[in-house]
């Protein structure tokens, strides 16, 4: 392939014309793009020329970009989204804020392919936010990943501005300041729980270790790959510039699911139902707290005087929910779980309404409910909308919450002793007891 040169236009807008972005290829060219951009001459330029994308003579794809006088080789971008574009040329997006780059891996999964066009779509980080998306698959996944790129390209959303995809975290989080942590092994047919604790966390520590390396020094780190908490907690571990608490494990979905069955037994819709935690693991030791929730801006305990169903059948149907809905698809729940990441950025991006919370699994460290430290629980948070939080302080106990609440503090304790090879605590020692509370993933 014979590269044209880098055009530099200085004073003329640096927008492609659009008959050249029509004739782009949107074939993936990895290798070849990487061995001649090694072969780029140095480029020179004044500090506010933008070099905008290459198009090759045979029409493959664009392959390095200078904005604002750095060279940005982009080796992994895909297809259109090669094009870089001034954000402030046009009317229309020069009031946009700055673009953020957002990672996902399981990028070609079921959970993935309906979060993608939710964040590209503006209805997560607003419509004024552009975005890079940066996928990480796993190399099986490399022609899947080129799909969902395709997707992503004919969907014409205006704010996602760039698209990469690859194998190595070490590249793909290259500045991060989201990372959606999505890919993780599912448990297979009469896998113990210790072997998956195992094998996922070698996958969550690496990308621990690639995030402290490569990413946004603040980056915000979801892990929705189970097991969740445990994944998260090696994963930060393994990343000690980036402060602990910007560590999440997904437990939103847990809280949406508590509140659906609140409503649906209280006869309002769900949107009546606020103050919804759900403390500890996401798995069946899981604690819905009824005794805090509120329907309709009651203690729910006074709306539901059933609380037998509380303490038995609503308990349980949110801790076995996931299972439930494993025998019923064959597989685990996938758009439920996409909207409830969704929710869960959202509600670090926006500011919790007045006198209400939600859950997420964060690092225990300096919890005021005396969780034992060092573990991720999903506990009450309330943001500011800066994408940061703090613990709810005026929370209540009873026995039965304290009591269930010890039974998930002590599975988290038991599956990070699981893990210490992982987190850096020495050996590890796997004795997760007879019964089996971890979700059961997809068999
Ligand atoms: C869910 O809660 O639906 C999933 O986390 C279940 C699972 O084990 O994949």
């Amino acid at each position: 392939m014979a590269m044209t040169e880098l055009s530099t236009p200085k004073t003329t807008s640096p927008f492609l014309h659009s008959s050249s972005r029509l004739s782009l290829s949107s074939k993936l060219h990895l290798s070849n793009q990487f061995r001649h951009l090694q072969l780029l001459p140095p480029l020179h330029t004044t500090s506010n020329s933008k070099i905008s994308c290459s198009v090759s003579q045979n029409n493959q794809a664009p392959v390095a970009v200078q904005d604002n006088g750095s060279v940005k080789t982009k080796k992994e971008c895909y297809g259109v989204f090669c094009l870089t574009y001034d954000l402030k040329a046009e009317e229309e997006t020069k009031s946009w804020k700055k673009m953020i780059n957002i990672a996902v891996s399981g990028a070609a999964g079921m959970i993935s392919n309906h979060l993608l066009f939710k964040l590209a779509s503006g209805s997560v980080f607003g419509p004024d936010q552009p975005i890079a998306l940066k996928l990480l698959g796993s190399e099986r996944s490399i022609q899947a990943l080129e799909g969902v790129a395709m997707e992503l390209e004919d969907s014409l959303f205006p704010l996602l501005r760039e698209v990469d995809i690859g194998t190595d975290p070490y590249e793909v989080f290259q500045d991060v300041e989201w990372a959606l942590l999505i890919g993780a092994k599912p448990r297979g047919p009469g896998m113990e729980r210790a072997a998956l604790l195992d094998i996922n966390g070698q996958i969550f520590a690496e990308q621990g270790k690639a995030l402290n390396a490569v990413a946004s020094p603040n980056v915000k780190v979801l892990v929705v790959g189970n097991p969740c908490n445990t994944n998260a907690l090696i994963c930060l571990k393994n990343a000690p510039n980036i402060p602990a608490k910007n560590f999440h494990a997904l437990t939103r979905l847990d809280e949406n699911r508590a509140k659906c069955q609140l409503a649906l037994k209280a006869g309002v819709f769900y949107d009546k139902v606020s103050n919804m935690t759900i403390w500890g693991n996401h798995s069946t030791t899981q604690v819905p707290d009824f005794l805090n929730a509120r329907i309709n801006g009651r203690p729910v305990k006074e709306v539901i005087t059933d609380h037998k169903w509380l303490e038995e059948g609503f308990t349980e149907s949110v801790q076995k929910r996931g299972g439930l809905l494993i025998q019923k698809w064959g597989r685990s729940s996938a758009a439920s779980t996409a909207v409830s990441i969704v929710d869960a950025i959202k509600s670090l991006v926006t500011p919790t309404p007045e006198g209400d919370w939600f859950s997420t699994g964060v690092y225990t460290n300096g919890n005021p409910y005396g969780i034992a430290k060092d573990l991720v629980f999903s506990m009450p948070c309330r943001s500011t909308g800066d994408g940061d939080y703090e613990l709810v302080k005026d929370v209540e106990f009873d026995d039965y919450l304290r009591n269930r609440i010890a039974k998930s503090e002590a599975e988290l304790l038991a599956e990070k002793k699981c893990v210490a090879h992982l987190t850096g605590d020495g050996i590890a020692f796997c004795d997760l007891g007879p019964v089996d509370t971890m979700l059961p993933g997809e068999v």
